[in-house]
């Protein structure tokens, strides 16, 4: 008998649960013992962050509010287009407030500038970045990460909250798809995608 799992579609695992277990515990106490005498709000970018997020703000010991915001790259049919949505806007006012944007990859940049710019234009005190991935390799515009997971090579992941076509995210590990399971035609997109 055949059985399909998820799985089956991964050519390589490129970061193993313990690997992410270990990441989660140096950015999370790092930001503990940078952010100890502030109350920063974690802002968790959907839906790719939330694996990240929640394992992060568990190491850290330490006062943090936690929103949300939704944004992300418009195709458009045209897969390096580069505009950004603001699909869901977060709940609180920034101004004032020591921000933590938390990314589960930063590829051309594009996504983080768009947020570092709005919320330092609504009076946001200090903007950091901490990312699960940072693909460096794919930078257009100028963005850093501040926080770093792991400086991931220039293919395109999937799993620990990273999709294709929306899947994948909930496997609990970051890994390569393999070739067959997308095509020619998608792979144009595939860095453009949330
Ligand atoms: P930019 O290019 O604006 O894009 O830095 C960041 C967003 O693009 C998505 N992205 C990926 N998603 N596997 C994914 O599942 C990847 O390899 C990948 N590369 C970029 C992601 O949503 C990120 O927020
Ligand atoms: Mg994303």
């Amino acid at each position: 008998m055949c059985q399909m799992t998820m799985n089956n579609d991964i050519e390589r695992v490129l970061y193993s649960v313990e690997d992410i277990k270990e990441a989660a515990h140096r950015v999370g106490t790092q930001l503990a013992t940078d952010y100890a005498d502030k109350t920063p709000i974690i802002l968790s970018v959907l839906k790719g962050a939330i694996l990240w997020t929640v394992d992060v703000m568990k190491e850290m010991d330490s006062y943090a509010e936690v929103e949300f915001i939704d944004v992300s790259s418009y195709h458009g049919g045209v897969a390096s287009a580069g505009e950004i949505m603001l699909r869901t806007d977060l709940n609180t006012d920034v101004n004032g407030r020591d921000i933590i944007i938390m990314e589960d990859i930063v590829d051309t940049g594009r996504t983080l500038k768009f947020m570092i710019d709005l919320l330092m234009e609504r009076g946001a005190k200090s903007v950091k970045v901490a990312s699960l991935l940072d693909k460096k390799e794919g930078r257009v515009v100028e963005a850093n990460v501040d926080y770093i997971g792991f400086d991931v090579p220039k293919a395109f992941v999937v799993g620990y909250g990273l999709d294709y076509k929306e899947l994948y995210r909930n496997l609990p590990y970051v890994g390569v798809l393999k070739p067959e399971i997308y095509t020619s035609e998608d792979t144009a997109t595939l860095n453009s995608q949330d």
